[in-house]
């Protein structure tokens, strides 16, 4: 019988030489940070109905779910607050008082996971009454009162024990706010700010949204948020946050902005450059796979390895549980 098994191509014909053309796009857990949503129930656990699979917890959950991700080589954490018991009002109060289930967990987080490094969302609208992620007075967003109040929660996160900030609200001057807050308390040499610089006014945050309870009441976050098809503003406002000097920078949903990355990378390749991949990105794949349309790890790792090629230095994402399983089975992916 005249089988034949492989298709041979001079030059990447076995797995060495194929790996020699993909070194710097390679997936280590390095590479990946874990966003978790914790709640002001303690003893809660809730799935979030459109992103199956993935839940908030109370803190009394938390470690049991952690403890075998960090077992499987967690490197990174970025944290979300949600509040469904305390209540919200105008200068979110709740975001950095004591009961505040992130300023809760913090401590906890730091002495289970001392190697650990963790990151916090800082932004307004899971805390707001209206939902927006600065202050509004008068249906308009209060810049200077919000950048005020955004440095007062970061510096509220550090404190608490917080490795990095990132401000995630969109709003002009946030990072230098956020940076002269943390000075005054002689923290940045502890605190690094990761800027949220280029996020996009996407649909893809739909199920972050009821997974957070932090939908705007009014209104859409379209004069904060960069308009879809505009890389000109992406690259001020990254521009900007480095100017302000930001520690990193992010962009913001992933699979469909990946030309931005590029872009990005290209105009500042020594500033660790993040890659949110974002709920309805995760919901996107799930759905897919559910489907039939392809595997779990084959679908996913071809996404993660097009956002390495873009230029991301970290993804951000939901499935990273299941990623650094598969990278203590084949590492690097
Ligand atoms: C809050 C915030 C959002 C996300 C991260 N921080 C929602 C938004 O801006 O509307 C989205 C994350 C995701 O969709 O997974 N400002």
């Amino acid at each position: 019988m005249n089988s034949i098994d492989k298709v041979i191509q001079s030059g990447y014909f076995n797995d060495t030489l194929r790996q020699w053309h993909c070194l710097n796009t390679q997936i280590t857990p390095f590479n990946l940070m874990y966003p978790i949503f914790i709640l002001d129930d303690m003893d809660l656990k809730e799935e979030i109905k459109s992103m199956p699979g993935i839940y908030r917890y109370g803190l009394n959950h938390v470690k049991s779910m952690l403890d075998p991700v960090v077992e499987s080589g967690l490197k990174s954490l970025l944290v979300f607050g949600v509040i469904n018991k305390l209540p919200k009002n105008q200068h979110g109060k709740h975001a950095d008082s004591p009961e505040n289930p992130v300023i809760q967990a913090l401590p906890l987080l730091k002495k289970w996971y001392p190697e650990l490094t963790i990151a916090c969302d800082v932004c307004l609208c899971p805390y707001t009454s209206d939902g927006h992620c600065g202050i509004v007075e008068n249906q308009c967003i209060d810049n200077e009162q919000s950048i005020k109040r955004l440095g007062e929660i970061a510096l509220s996160y550090a404190l608490a024990g917080a490795d990095i900030v990132a401000p995630s609200c969109m709003m002009e001057g946030h990072i230098s706010a956020i940076k002269n807050s943390l000075m005054k308390e002689k923290l940045l040499s502890r605190v690094c700010v990761l800027s949220y610089s280029a996020k996009f006014c996407s649909v893809f945050y739909g199920p972050f949204r009821d997974a957070a309870n932090c939908s705007p009441s009014f209104s859409n976050r379209s004069s904060y948020q960069i308009p879809v098809g505009s890389s000109s503003i992406a690259e001020r406002v990254v521009n900007r946050d480095i100017h302000e000097s930001c520690d990193m920078t992010m962009v913001k949903p992933g699979m469909m902005y990946l030309d931005i990355v590029r872009q990005i990378k290209n105009n500042h390749p020594n500033i660790p450059l993040f890659i949110y991949q974002v709920s309805g990105e995760y919901a996107m794949i799930h759905h897919a796979v559910q489907g039939g349309v392809y595997g779990l790890k084959e679908g996913l790792t071809e996404i993660l390895r097009s956002m390495r090629r873009a230029g991301g230095d970290v993804i951000i994402t939901y499935y990273t549980p299941i990623i650094l399983k598969w990278l203590k089975e084949t590492c690097p992916l």
